[in-house]
């Protein structure tokens, strides 16, 4: 594995396959990294932990930096690159595109994190440019922000192929996410819940076809374990609420445990449609 601080040329005659990270890789990367090999192009992976979608600094200072590990991990898998840009090189001074995510960007995740998803897209954008990758992969998981890039992949025509690789759980259904790695036992166990919720709302769905989930719920029960912010169905397709003609759902979900921020979701598809 080479590790690089700056895309050469010899990258760039390649057709290559891109993985973004923010390091700290858990086996939901490397369910990532396992898909990359699959395509049998050469697999980059960054690692940077972009402060411009923090809209906390505090989350981003506590964010995990565990880069020896890191390094470890993707040795093992056979990584091609490994690119651990500077913050100069991503962000030449005022000679970068900071890319909007619109009206989109201000909702469900955006709206507690503003900003989040504008630091999102510009990151993503500036390694497309740097890097003009022919697959790059993201994980279903960040369902909101798998949205908006490949709502910009389209806007700005760039003939990049973006593939969408499911979460990966613990046995408890808990959603891998470099963040549990912040959580006590007792908040892991806390943070299933989420889960549960999620299907517990699927099987709602089902057989009420009502969407005002939070006010069905016996908050008190959930109160207690856990602080939900927002939980929603969308159509999977638009992003937005579901219409007569929705063919795939998406339940969306964001809570904070032990003062941690924590999202899953869950994507289906009305049976007999
Ligand atoms: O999903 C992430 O880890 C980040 O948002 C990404 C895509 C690497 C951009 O910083």
């Amino acid at each position: 594995m080479e590790i690089i601080k700056e895309i050469n040329k010899n990258i760039l005659a390649k057709d290559i396959c891109f993985i973004p990270t923010m390091g700290a890789l858990h086996k939901g990367h490397v369910s990532l990294i396992k898909e990359g090999k699959q395509s049998s192009l050469p697999v980059i992976v960054s690692i940077f932990v972009n402060e411009m979608q923090f809209n906390d600094k505090e989350d981003f200072n506590n964010y995990p930096k565990p880069i020896e590990e890191d390094i470890k991990v993707l040795e093992n898998f056979n990584v091609d690159y490994l690119f651990i840009p500077e913050n100069d090189y991503v962000y030449p001074k005022n000679n970068f595109e900071k890319v909007s995510s619109g009206e989109l960007g201000k909702q469900f995740e955006g709206s507690s994190r503003p900003g989040h998803f504008d630091g999102v897209l510009t990151v993503v954008n500036r390694f497309f440019e740097l890097i003009r990758p022919k697959i790059a992969i993201f994980g279903k998981k960040d369902a909101q922000q798998l949205f908006l890039i490949n709502e910009m992949v389209v806007n700005k025509k760039y003939e990049i192929e973006i593939i969408a690789s499911p979460t990966i759980r613990e046995s408890s259904g808990l959603a891998l996410s470099s963040r549990n790695s912040l959580l006590t036992n007792r908040g892991k166990d806390k943070a299933a819940l989420l889960y549960k919720v999620l299907k517990s709302t699927k099987k709602d769905f089902y057989s009420t076809g009502k969407t005002n989930f939070l006010e069905n719920f016996s908050s008190n029960y959930l109160d207690e374990e856990i602080d939900i912010d927002y939980l929603e169905i969308l159509d999977l397709a638009t992003f937005s609420k579901p219409a007569e003609n929705t063919e795939e759902f998406i339940i969306l979900i964001a809570a904070y445990i032990e003062n941690l921020r924590l999202i899953d979701n869950i994507d289906f598809k009305l049976e007999g449609k």
